[in-house]
């Protein structure tokens, strides 16, 4: 698959790296320096490049959004025409201070964004984990037991892309149906949020859902 990464943070750098270890051909756009985005792709081999959101955007079979929600409209304006584009969407909704949810409750981040873009299909994935668990969940994918990944969105063919990029990460997909879910997953981020960074164990935290 080729993979366009919007924005290069802890989150677009991590996945991007693990895409294009996994063999997909990744494009890292959108950080504050042009280095930074070089370096990435140097030492995410030779599947990786930078570029430009547009460059990222151009003939990807897939799209991650992994801004600040203050930054969305700036990479969306830069990334150009995204019709029909699969945009999987790690980007939630905060206010200014990161101290809440910005949009909730009636509508989600990931809706907000598909009405910024309706003419590409967003899916809403990985933003339920923090970026600190994804290398050890590579690292560890060959084993039996692997730890869910939630994921929701309106269009099947999107879907079904998100969830093999899921899969290349090493998280097992738990489909949780439409886009509107997203109201109740990206509030359960900042549960992982509180688990992860205001505890003691550490921020590699994952999780697993267990049906009897
Ligand atoms: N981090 C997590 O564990 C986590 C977990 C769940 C959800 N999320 C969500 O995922 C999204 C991304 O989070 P993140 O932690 O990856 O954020 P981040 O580390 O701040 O990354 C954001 C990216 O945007 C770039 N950027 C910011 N302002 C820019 C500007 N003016 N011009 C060009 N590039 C600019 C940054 O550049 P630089 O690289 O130069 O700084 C960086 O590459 C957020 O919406 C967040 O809420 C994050």
């Amino acid at each position: 698959m080729r993979v366009g990464i919007l924005g290069s943070g802890l989150m677009g750098a991590k996945l991007g790296t693990i895409w294009a270890r996994a063999g997909h051909d990744v494009v890292f756009s959108y950080a504050r320096t042009d280095q930074k985005l070089q370096k990435l792709a140097r030492e995410a081999g030779r599947n990786a490049k930078a570029g430009t959101p547009a460059d990222a955007a151009r003939e990807a079979d897939a799209l991650l959004l992994a801004v600040h929600w203050s930054r969305v409209d700036d990479v969306l304006k830069q990334a150009g025409d995204l019709s029909g584009k699969t945009i999987v969407t790690c980007s939630l909704p905060m206010n200014a201070d990161d101290s809440a949810l910005a949009i909730a409750h009636t509508s989600s981040g990931a809706e907000a964004l598909a009405k910024k873009v309706p003419q590409a299909r967003v899916v809403s994935a990985f933003g339920t984990v923090p970026s600190e668990v994804f290398f050890d969940v590579f690292a560890a994918r060959r084993k039996k037991v692997r730890p869910s990944l939630v994921y929701c969105g309106d269009d099947a063919k999107s879907k079904k892309v998100a969830a093999e990029l899921i899969r290349d990460v090493g998280f097992d997909p738990v489909d949780a149906g439409p886009l509107r879910i997203a109201r109740y997953t990206e509030p359960f981020t900042l549960l992982m949020a509180q688990l992860a960074y205001e505890g003691d164990e550490g921020p590699e935290l994952a999780y697993r859902f267990e049906r009897y």
